[in-house]
C-alpha cells in the first residue's frame, strides 16, 4: 500500500516506556493530526518515524517498504520542528539547500526545487537574508520550506505554530492546509490544540499516556468519543461528567439516576447495563437552561461567560455536582440564580469503569 503505516510500535527510553504498542496507518495524501497533551509520546512518535530515535518493537512502511532500519536519509521523510532548528550563520538558501547537498542532489536541481518551494511560500525575497534576520513566522516558512525541498513522501510538522501569535496561527494553519492540497503528500501534524487538529484534519489520531485511544475524522472524534478521555480532552467547553448513583434496565432503555435523584433516560438500550461505576457524559449543547421546575432538575447559577455569539452557565446541582451549559449569545442569567436544567442524557454518552463509550465498539 502507498503511504505510511506504523504496526506495533513500542520504544522505551531505558526503564521507562513512551510508545506502546501504537499501530496507524496513513494514505498517501491524507493530513492525520495526532492530539494529545504534554508528554504523551506525540514527539518520540514522530521521531521515530523520521528515524531520530529507533523503535524497541514493531514495524515502519513507507509506500510498502520497511524502513525502521533504514537512516533518516533514506526514508524519504521530512520533518518541521517546533524549534524551526534553522542554521543562524546560513542564508535561507542554503538553510534549504543544505540537506539536498548533504546527499549529492545535482546544483541545478537544487536551484529548481529552492525556486519551486520559495515561490509557493512567497519568500522569494527572503532567500538571502540570515534567520536572525527574519520574524518568527517569517523562520516557520523557512523550515517547511527546507522540508518541502526534500520531496519527502511523508511531511511531518510537530507543533510548527506553537510560537505564532493567534492570528498568525491561524493564517498559518490555513496555509498548510492549502500546501497540502497543492503537494497531496502523506502529511503527519503533531499538535496538543484541539482546534488545530479539528480544523486541519482528515483523521485525528488522539494519543494518551504513549497509547492510542481513538483514531477518527474530526466529526467521528467529537460526537462519538471512544473514551471518557477523548470526551473530555476534545471539545470546549469539556464535556460535562456526572456520576451515576444507580442504572436501571427497567424499559426499553437504560434509564440511570444522578446523586441527587434526578432520574433521565439515555439511548442506549436497556442490554447495555454494565457493572461497575457508570459516568455520564454531557456536552454544554445538551445542557439547557429552563424555568424553575419545568426540566429534569434545577440548579444555581454560580457564573456567566458572555463570549458574544454564546454564553457559557457554569452551574451546581443540588449535591454538588457541577455542569456548564450552552446558552444563546443574550442570557438573562445571574449568579446566584435558581434555574431548571433540561438535561438531554438520550445525546450524552455513559462511559463505564473502564474508561470505554458504552456507545463504542469493544476495543
Ligand atoms: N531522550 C529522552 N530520554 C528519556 N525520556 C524521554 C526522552 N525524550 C522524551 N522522553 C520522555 O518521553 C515522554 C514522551 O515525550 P514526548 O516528547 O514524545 O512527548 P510529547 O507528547 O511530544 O509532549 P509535548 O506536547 O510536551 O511536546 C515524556 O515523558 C518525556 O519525558
Ligand atoms: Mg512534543
Amino acid at each position: 500500500m502507498s503511504g505510511l503505516a506504523l504496526r506495533n510500535v513500542s520504544k522505551r527510553f531505558g526503564d521507562t516506556p513512551v510508545l506502546d504498542d501504537v499501530s496507524l496507518e496513513i494514505g498517501a495524501d491524507e493530513l492525520l493530526v495526532v492530539l494529545g497533551p504534554s508528554g504523551c509520546g506525540k514527539s518520540t512518535l514522530l521521531r521515530a518515524i523520521a528515524g531520530l530515535e529507533t523503535i524497541d518493537e514493531g514495524q515502519i512502511l513507507i509506500d510498502g517498504v520497511r524502513v525502521d532500519r533504514l537512516a533518516p536519509g533514506k526514508r524519504g521523510v521530512a520533518m518541521v520542528f517546533q524549534s524551526y532548528a534553522l542554521y543562524p550563520h546560513m542564508s535561507v538558501r542554503e538553510n534549504m539547500a543544505f540537506g539536498l547537498i548533504n546527499i549529492g542532489t545535482a546544483r541545478a536541481e537544487i536551484d529548481r526545487r529552492i525556486a519551486q518551494a520559495a515561490k509557493m511560500l512567497e519568500m522569494e525575497h527572503l532567500l538571502g537574508r540570515r534567520p536572525s534576520e527574519l520574524s518568527g513566522g517569517q523562520r516557520q516558512r523557512v523550515a517547511i520550506g527546507r522540508a518541502i525541498v526534500k520531496e519527502p513522501k511523508v511531511f511531518m510538522f510537530d507543533e510548527p505554530l506553537s510560537n505564532l501569535d493567534a492570528a498568525l496561527r491561524s493564517r498559518t494553519r490555513q496555509e498548510i492546509a492549502g500546501l497540502h492540497r497543492r503537494i497531496r503528500t502523506a502529511m503527519i501534524f503533531v499538535t496538543h490544540d484541539q482546534t488545530e487538529a479539528m480544523s486541519l484534519a482528515d483523521r485525528i489520531v488522539v494519543m494518551n499516556q504513549r497509547r492510542i485511544e481513538q483514531i477518527g475524522t474530526p466529526l467521528e472524534i467529537y460526537a462519538s468519543p471512544a473514551t471518557e478521555f477523548v470526551a473530555t480532552f476534545v471539545g470546549s467547553p469539556a464535556m460535562n461528567i456526572l456520576p451515576v448513583a444507580q442504572a436501571t434496565a427497567d424499559g426499553a432503555f437504560l434509564r440511570v439516576a444522578l446523586g441527587d435523584g434526578t432520574q433521565l433516560e439515555t439511548s442506549l438500550p436497556a442490554s447495555a447495563i454494565k457493572d461497575g461505576a457508570l459516568r455520564l457524559g454531557l456536552r454544554p449543547e445538551a445542557v439547557r437552561l429552563c424555568a424553575p421546575g419545568a426540566g429534569d432538575t434545577n440548579a444555581t447559577v454560580e457564573f456567566v461567560e458572555f463570549l458574544g455569539d454564546k454564553t457559557h452557565v457554569h452551574l451546581a446541582l443540588s449535591r454538588g455536582d457541577r455542569v456548564v451549559a450552552l446558552a444563546a449569545a443574550p442570557c438573562t442569567a445571574r449568579p446566584g440564580d435558581e434555574t431548571g436544567l433540561v438535561l438531554d442524557a438520550a445525546a450524552g454518552h455513559l462511559f463505564g469503569s473502564d474508561g470505554r463509550n458504552l456507545k463504542a465498539a469493544p476495543a
